[in-house]
């Protein structure tokens, strides 16, 4: 029998404040376990990135460690919306691999479960990835596009603890630089579909103060517009003033956000966007964060044009990295187009699970 204990983290209010050096390893064993399963390092973040969404008072989380000898071998996030009659919380568990099946991974759940059931939660989802490479017999996603295979430790878990899957993700990677010909193209045929009634804005960091409103009222569709099978997603309450925080947040954080969006330029209100973030070390890869086109929209290529015109500034303004990573839900055939027209391949599979108590 391992000895271990389960404690939960104060979060570290900033970099270096209380609580920094559990933390920082904390997200070493967080990327440790992230790589194992996919099978690159290449999704890992410092602490300073992953820092400002564990302060993010419009999204609250809790963090549970397990630990073995005093050094931590496991995590447990616990995900919940401000609401407190919102019912819905989201569980992952994470240990090292050479740490399981000793039941760390079932007693920081059960932490966590007891942490939810307090709160009045009575539907716990989870996201995680599988190893993609393992034979045998795959589980078919209710949504009818994607599966995960049975033998993976995250589904095996999943499975014992009650879980049903909901829907899979495909995480895909698009290596840098994309041929000119290959944008140019992607951009022409997306310009004439949208016609002379949109027009592309671009920003580098903060949102401009004008048009704060604008992402705002785009934010707040993120939770209906875009596929998310059964699974319970809350309508966020996006304002403003939430725009500014979430601009505040992000610099706290060495990367940078480059975001393309299109005005619709018969009522001057932007009506989709696409946003880049960026690492400081042009040896890592960027990442893909939110894309969407307000539903009224859609059929205008827009997506397309978003798509190669981030690329475009990426590459005019912070060349040099190796790859976009994204992740995209498996039946958004639109936005799997959009992105296999410009070169994205598949690299790693990520699932969601629903379970109601
Ligand atoms: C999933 C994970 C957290 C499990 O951690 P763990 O410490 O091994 O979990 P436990 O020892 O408490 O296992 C609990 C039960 O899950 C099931 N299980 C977990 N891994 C399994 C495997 N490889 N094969 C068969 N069953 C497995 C079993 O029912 C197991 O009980 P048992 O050992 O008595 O048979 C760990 O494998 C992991 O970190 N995987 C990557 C991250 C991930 O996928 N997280 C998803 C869960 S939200």
């Amino acid at each position: 029998m391992t000895e271990y204990s389960i404690d939960e983290l104060r979060i570290p209010r900033a970099v270096g404040a209380a609580g920094w050096d559990d933390f920082v390893e904390m997200t070493r064993v967080r990327n440790e376990i992230e790589a194992a399963t996919v099978g690159t390092p290449e999704l890992g973040l410092p602490a300073e990135e992953l820092l400002p969404r564990w302060i993010d008072a419009h999204d609250p989380r809790r963090l549970f460690l397990a630990r073995v000898d005093g050094r931590i071998v496991g995590r447990g996030t616990y995900e919940f919306a401000p609401e407190p009659r919102d019912p819905v919380g989201w569980l992952t568990v994470e240990v090292l691999p050479e740490f399981r099946r000793r039941g760390i991974g079932s007693a920081l759940f059960d932490a966590m479960e007891q942490v939810a059931r307090r709160d009045g939660r009575t539907v716990y989802q989870s996201g995680f990835f599988s190893r993609t490479n393992l034979p045998g017999r795959k589980i078919m996603s209710p949504t009818g596009f994607g599966s995960v295979p049975a033998k993976d430790d995250g589904v095996r878990f999943a499975l014992a603890h009650g879980f049903a899957l909901q829907q899979v993700e495909r995480a895909s990677r698009l290596a840098l630089p994309v041929d000119p010909a290959v944008l140019g193209a992607n951009r022409a045929r997306a310009e004439a579909a949208a016609g002379p009634d949109y027009r592309v804005l671009r920003w580098e960091g903060r949102t401009p103060h004008d048009r704060r409103g604008d992402l705002a009222r785009m934010r707040n569709r993120m939770a209906t517009d875009a596929p998310y099978g059964q699974l319970d997603i809350r309508e966020e309450e996006w304002t403003a003033d939430r725009v500014r925080d979430q601009d505040d947040l992000e610099e706290l954080s060495p990367r940078i956000m480059l975001t393309s969006t299109i005005e619709y330029i018969p009522t001057g209100r932007l009506v989709a966007f696409n946003e880049l973030s960026v690492p400081p070390e042009t040896t890592r890869p960027v990442s893909q964060r939110d894309t969407l086109v307000l539903r009224e929209h859609r059929g205008n290529r827009l997506g397309m044009l978003l798509k190669v015109d981030n690329i475009q500034a990426l590459t005019d303004t912070h060349p040099g990295h190796p790859a976009i990573t994204t992740g995209n839900a498996e039946e958004n055939r639109y936005m799997l187009d959009v992105n296999e027209a410009v070169g994205f391949v598949a690299m790693a599979y990520e699932s969601a699970w629903k379970k109601v108590v």
